[in-house]
């Protein structure tokens, strides 16, 4: 799988993606992230990005023409399953909807910068608007991480136990249910016994209660349907 990110402030993102699982995908050449600088785009000799919005009010809007003549050049190379905006305005981020662009080959992810882009970007070029919660961030740049890791760690053959993902939270609208290591008394705070007993039928349900019982405490409104 390939994700383009386009970003205003590349150096954001490099970090994030560049370590533990992520760097493992892309070490094994299961998942490509190339970040794009919009400023090599920009216009004239200052490479500018944004300006004055019309009407007037507050804040710079990112420009069309830069964001464009990258989207455009990257088009030209392959085709993309979803051109996306990370915006505080766009649909809740979710893991069904994570699950669903990890089978994708190709995306682009347009990270918003100052007040937002020029309307005309999202009606020409966005097939999706995506928020990875309700309050405003800087920039798109740490939700595009967000999304990157969410995806990349859905792709057969990321991570070592191939089924770990799959019982994650959310992945069946439950929570996980708690975890342990040793040592098995820490000052007389015990694991449950039954994680010692090697019953794997048992610890399995024991697991599943769990799990029924946190998403009711934490999140009751998982269980509604
Ligand atoms: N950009 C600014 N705030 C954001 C949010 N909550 N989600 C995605 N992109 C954003």
């Amino acid at each position: 799988m390939r994700i383009d990110i386009i970003s205003a402030v590349p150096d954001l993102l490099a970090s994030p993606l560049s370590h533990s699982i992520m760097r493992r995908a892309q070490d094994k050449g299961l998942l490509e992230v190339v970040i794009h600088d919009l400023r090599d785009y920009g216009i004239g000799k200052h490479r500018q990005i944004d300006d004055y919005q019309y009407g007037g009010g507050a804040g710079l809007v990112m420009m069309i023409e830069p964001i464009a003549t990258l989207i455009e050049k990257l088009k030209s190379d392959r085709s993309y399953d979803e051109i996306i905006y990370m915006t505080p305005d766009g649909q809740l981020y979710e893991q069904s909807h994570a699950n669903e662009l990890s089978t994708y080959d190709n995306i682009i992810i347009l990270c918003g910068h100052y007040k937002g882009v020029d309307q005309r970007i999202r009606d020409i070029y966005i097939t999706r608007e995506i928020s990875i919660g309700s309050y405003v961030l800087s920039g798109g740049e740490l939700g595009a991480a967000v999304l990157v890791d969410s995806i990349g760690r859905l792709i057969p053959g990321v991570l070592n136990d191939g089924s770990s993902a799959l019982f994650d939270s959310f992945q069946d609208d439950l929570l996980a249910p708690p975890i342990y290591t040793r040592p098995a008394d820490f000052h007389g705070a015990l694991v449950p016994q039954i994680l010692l007993s090697g019953d794997d039928a048992k610890i399995e349900q024991w697991r599943h209660d769990k799990s029924i019982q946190s998403t009711r405490q934490r999140r009751p409104d998982l269980l509604d349907d």
